[in-house]
C-alpha cells in the first residue's frame, strides 16, 4: 500500500489542497487564489478571506483528490497548516482536516506554514521528496522573512528573522506609495528593470550585534520621504518622471534585496551548511534571485531555488513536511486549533 498523504493549506488568502505518494511523488496541487477579492482593498481582508476558504475548500479538496486520481478512502494521513497565519483562515483548514481524521479514521499531522516553505525546496525535480540537508533556508513572502538552518527534515531552527515589515510587505507598501497597484511586488520588480540601482542611496538597517535579523521599516519611511519631499510637499507621485520612479523602484529593490543576501550567506558559513535555498513569493523576485545566484558561487554554496509553483503559498509542501512528520510518529489529537504566531522564539547560532 502506497502512503498517501492528503495536505490543506488555508493559512492566507489561497485556499490549496495536495496529494503526496510515498513523500516524492505530488500527485496534485489545486491552489485557488483570492487575489482577485482583496485587490480593491489593497491587502488581504481577513474576514472575507476566511469565508472564501468556506466556500472553496470542499471543492478543492475533492479536486485534488480526483487529479491524483484517488478517493477519500485512498487517503493514509491528513497534514494541515495550523499556523503561524490567519486565525479565521487557518480554523477552515485545520476544522477540515479534523472532519475528515475523524470521518476516515485517518492521522492527522499540524505543519508549521514557515517550516514548510523552508522545506519546500526539496519539491525541486529531479530528485523530489530527498533530503537536501543541511541547508540554510531564506523564506521571504508577504507576511514573512525568516532564516532557518535546515539541519533535517525534523530539525529546523530560526536563525533570524524581520523585526517589522515582512520583505513582500515592504514591496506592497512602497508599491502603494509609489501608486503602482497590489501585489506590489512583481510591478516593482518590473518597473526596476528600467531603472539604476544606484540612483537612489536608500539605509541599509543592520540590528545590533550579530544578530541575523532584518529590519525594512527605515526602508520604506525613507522611500515616503524620497518620494513625498520633506514636510509632505507633494501629495502624490505626479511630480516624478516614469523614469524618476523606475530609479526608487530599483534603488529601494536593491536596498532590500542586500541584506538579504548577505545575511544568508553570513548563516551558512556561521553553520558550515553547504548550500542554500530560496522559498516564499518574494523569491520570484529577479533582483533576488540573481543577487543570491552571484553570491552563493562567489562563496562556493549549493544554491536551490524552489519552483516558483512551490513557493507561492501551495498544499504540497504542507504534505511533504506532513509526510515526514507523520512518519517520525509526530501526529496530532483531534482537538488541533490553529495558532497565529510563530512556535518557536528566534535561536542564535554560532
Ligand atoms: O508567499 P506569498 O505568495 O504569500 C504570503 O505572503 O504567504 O508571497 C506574496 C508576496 C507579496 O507581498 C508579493 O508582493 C510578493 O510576495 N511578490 C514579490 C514578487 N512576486 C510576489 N515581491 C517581489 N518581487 C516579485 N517578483
Ligand atoms: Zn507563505
Amino acid at each position: 500500500m502506497a502512503d498517501v498523504v492528503l495536505a490543506i493549506e488555508t493559512s492566507c488568502d489561497e485556499t490549496s489542497a495536495a496529494v503526496l505518494v510515498d513523500g516524492c511523488d505530488v500527485r496534485s496541487n489545486v491552489v485557488a487564489s483570492q487575489e482577485s477579492l482583496h485587490t480593491r482593498f489593497g491587502g488581504v481582508v481577513p474576514e472575507l478571506a476566511a469565508r472564501a476558504h468556506v466556500e472553496s475548500i470542499r471543492g478543492i479538496t475533492e479536486h485534488a483528490l480526483a487529479t491524483a486520481g484517488f478517493s477519500y478512502r485512498d487517503v493514509s494521513a491528513i497534514a494541515v497548516t495550523d499556523g503561524p497565519g490567519l486565525v479565521g483562515s487557518l480554523l477552515v483548514g485545520v476544522a477540515a482536516a479534523r472532519t475528515l481524521a475523524w470521518l476516515l479514521d485517518r492521522p492527522l499531522v499540524a505543519v508549521d506554514h514557515i517550516e514548510a516553505h523552508a522545506v519546500s525546496a526539496a519539491l525541486t525535480p529531479p530528485a523530489v521528496g530527498a533530503a537536501r540537508w543541511p541547508a540554510v533556508a531564506l523564506v521571504v513572502s508577504g507576511g514573512h522573512t525568516s532564516l532557518y538552518h535546515v539541519g533535517d527534515w525534523l530539525d529546523v531552527q530560526l536563525m533570524g528573522q524581520t523585526i517589522d515589515d515582512a520583505a513582500g510587505e515592504a514591496f506592497d507598501k512602497v508599491a502603494a506609495i509609489l501608486e503602482l497597484g497590489y501585489p506590489g511586488g512583481p510591478l516593482i520588480d518590473r518597473l526596476a528593470r528600467e531603472g539604476d540601482p544606484a540612483a537612489i542611496h536608500f539605509p541599509r538597517t543592520r540590528p545590533e550585534g550579530d544578530s541575523l535579523d532584518f529590519s525594512f521599516s527605515g526602508l520604506k519611511t525613507a522611500v515616503l520621504y524620497h518620494v513625498y519631499g520633506r514636510g509632505r510637499k507633494y501629495g502624490s507621485v505626479a511630480h516624478l518622471s516614469r523614469a524618476q520612479l523606475a530609479d526608487v523602484a530599483a534603488s529601494f529593490q536593491a536596498a532590500l534585496v542586500e541584506p538579504l543576501v548577505e545575511r544568508t550567506i553570513e548563516a551558512a558559513q556561521r553553520v558550515a551548511a553547504p548550500r542554500v535555498v530560496l522559498g516564499g513569493g518574494v523569491a520570484a523576485n529577479g533582483a533576488l534571485r540573481s543577487g543570491l545566484t552571484r553570491a552563493c558561487t562567489a562563496a562556493g554554496l549549493e544554491l536551490i531555488l524552489t519552483p516558483m509553483s512551490y513557493c507561492t503559498d501551495n498544499a504540497a509542501m504542507i504534505a511533504l513536511l506532513g509526510h515526514q512528520l507523520w512518519k517520525a510518529g509526530r501526529t496530532v489529537d483531534l482537538d488541533l486549533e490553529p495558532r497565529s504566531g510563530l512556535r518557536r522564539p528566534a535561536r542564535t547560532h554560532g
